[in-house]
C-alpha cells in the first residue's frame, strides 16, 4: 500500500486512507457488492506490496541465505500465499491443515516447515510421507512419534528442538512465547541430552535448535538474546560431540500500527550477519506479521451512529468475530474514513455489532464525521485478521479481495447464512469398538 497513511485513530487532524495496488480503497466494497450485493464489509490485500515486502525481507537477510518460512497462521489466503511463494518465500505451518494448504498452494517439501506444540500422529505421518524441510519439535516424547512415522515411510525428517530460553518480551503476554511460564519449548538441558543421544532416533536428522520468543517485537534485543542462547547451545552440544547445523530464530518482527515503532529489520539483519559470520549454520526465519499486516485492511460500512447522552457510538458492519485483535490483545488499528466528510472531527467509540461489550475497535477516538452508509478502513489488518475470524453470533466470515496492478479479484467469497448451516448433520454414531 502507498505510504500516505493517516495518523493514528484518535489523533486530531486529517486522516487519509491508503490505496491498494493503485485501486482507491473506496472502490473495493462497491466492486465486491456487484457480485456479493449484501456484503457490508470485507478484507482487502495489496499483493504487489506483499511481494515488495517479501523481497525486502530476503534481501535484508541475504548474507545468511535463510529459508524464510512465512508463518501461514498470520494469513493463509491461497491467492496471497501463492504470491508469497512466487516471491521466494517458504511456508511455516502450525498444523496439518496449514501443511495441506501450503502443499496445495505449491510450496514444495524443501519450502515447508512444521511447527506446533500438539503434534499429532496424523501430522507426523504427513510430514514423513510428503516431506518437509524441517519439523520443530516441542517435546522429547514427540521425537519417538516422528521417528516411528519416518521409519514407516522409510524417510528421514530433519528436526530442530524448540527450546524455551526464559526470555520475556514486551507487549501483551498472550504474544510472549519464550518466557518461563509459556507453554512452548523444552528446557535447554533436555535439548542437550537429546542431541547427544540422537542415535536413538536413527530416522531423524536431529541437528537444529528453534527459538521463537514472541510477536510484535519493536526492537531486536529479545532476538539478540535468543541468538546468544542458540549459539551457546550449539557450542555446548558440539563439546558433547553432537554438533548442530541449523538455527531457527522464528518470527516476531514487529510492524508500526501507528505508534511510530517499527522493527529495524535491516539493522538487525546486519547485526545478525556480523555476529554469525564465522558460524556455519543453515538458518530458518519464520516471519508472519511483518510480511502481511501492513498489506491488508478491513473495510466496513458504518451501520449506525448512535448517540447516548454525550457519547457517540459508530457501529460498523465488522465486529470482533472478524478482527479479534482489539478484544483479545487490546490492539489498536488505525481507523480511517474512505471518503472523509467536511466538518469538525468528532469524539466517538467505534464498535462492532456482536453481543459482547468487548466488541470495541477504538474507544473515545477523534475521527472526521461519520454517517450511516459511510465506509471506513481498519489499517494494518493483514495479519491475524481473517485467519482468526470466526462465526460467532451466527456471522459469516467476510469475503477477501486481492489487488494487483490496479485490478481487484475476489479471492474468497463471504459466507452466507446458508453456508453456516452446511456442516450440520444428524449422523448415527454406531456403538461398538473403534476401528
Ligand atoms: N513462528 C512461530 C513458532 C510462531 O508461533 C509464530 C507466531 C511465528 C513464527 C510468527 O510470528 P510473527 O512473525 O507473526 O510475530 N495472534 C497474535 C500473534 C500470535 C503469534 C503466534 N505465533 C496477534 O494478532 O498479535
Amino acid at each position: 500500500m502507498s505510504a500516505n497513511r493517516g495518523p493514528r485513530a484518535g489523533s486530531e487532524g486529517a486522516t487519509r486512507a491508503p490505496d491498494l495496488a493503485g485501486v482507491p480503497l473506496s472502490a473495493v466494497l462497491p466492486a465486491l457488492q456487484r457480485i456479493e450485493p449484501h456484503a457490508r464489509a470485507c478484507w482487502a490485500y495489496d499483493l504487489d506490496a506483499l511481494e515488495r515486502r517479501a523481497r525486502r525481507f530476503q534481501s535484508a537477510f541475504a548474507a545468511l541465505s535463510p529459508l524464510v518460512a512465512y508463518a501461514l497462521k498470520a494469513n493463509v489466503l491461497p491467492a496471497l500465499i501463492e504470491r508469497a511463494r512466487g516471491a521466494g518465500l517458504g511456508a511455516e505451518s502450525g498444523s496439518i491443515g496449514e501443511l495441506v494448504i501450503a502443499a496445495r498452494a505449491g510450496f514444495g517439501a524443501a519450502a515447508r516447515v512444521l511447527n506446533g506444540n500438539g503434534r499429532t500422529l496424523e501430522e507426523a505421518a504427513w510430514a514423513a510421507r510428503e516431506g518437509v524441510a524441517l519439523v520443530n519439535a516441542d517435546s522429547i516424547a514427540e521425537l519417538d512419534v516422528l521417528q516411528s512415522a519416518a521409519a514407516r515411510e522409510g524417510s528421514t525428517l530433519r528436526v530442530a528442538l524448540r527450546v524455551n530460553p526464559g526470555i520475556e518480551t514486551p507487549g501483551h503476554r498472550y504474544v510472549s512465547t519464550g518466557g518461563e511460564q509459556a507453554k512452548f519449548g523444552i528446557a535447554a538441558g533436555d535439548a542437550l541430552e537429546a542431541w547427544a543421544a540422537r542415535a536413538r532416533w536413527p530416522q531423524l536428522a536431529l541437528d537444529g535448535v528453534h527459538l521463537h520468543v514472541g510477536s510484535q517485537l519493536a526492537e531486536p534485543a529479545p532476538l539478540a538474546r535468543s541468538l546468544e542462547v542458540a549459539v551457546e547451545l550449539a557450542e555446548e552440544s558440539a563439546r558433547r560431540a553432537a554438533p548442530l547445523s541449523l538455527v531457527n530464530l522464528g518470527g516476531g518482527f514487529g510492524v508500526d500500527y501507528g505508534a511510530g515503532a517499527e522493527f529495524p529489520l535491516e539493522a538487525w539483519a546486519r547485526r545478525l550477519a556480523e555476529r554469525t559470520r564465522r558460524l556455519n549454520f543453515s538458518w530458518v526465519l519464520e516471519p508472519g506479521r511483518w510480511m502481511v499486516a501492513p498489506v491488508g485492511v478491513l473495510i466496513a460500512e458504518v451501520l449506525w451512529v448512535k448517540r447516548r447522552g454525550d457519547r457517540s457510538f459508530v457501529v460498523l458492519a465488522a465486529g470482533m468475530n472478524d478482527l479479534i485483535r482489539p478484544a483479545l490483545y487490546r490492539a489498536a488499528h488505525r481507523i480511517v474514513p474512505l471518503e472523509p466528510r467536511e466538518g469538525a472531527p468528532e469524539r466517538v467509540t467505534v464498535v462492532g455489532p456482536v453481543c459482547e461489550s468487548a466488541d470495541v475497535f477504538a474507544e473515545d477516538v477523534v475521527l472526521p464525521p461519520l454517517r450511516r452508509g459511510d465506509a471506513v478502513a481498519l489499517l494494518d489488518a493483514g495479519a491475524y485478521g481473517a485467519s482468526m475470524s470466526s462465526n460467532y453470533n451466527g456471522r459469516g466470515r467476510l469475503a477477501e479481495v486481492v489487488a494487483s496492478a490496479g485490478r481487484l479479484r475476489r479471492a474468497r467469497a463471504g459466507e452466507t447464512a446458508e453456508d453456516l448451516a452446511r456442516r450440520d448433520t444428524d449422523d448415527a454414531l454406531p456403538p461398538g469398538p473403534v476401528t
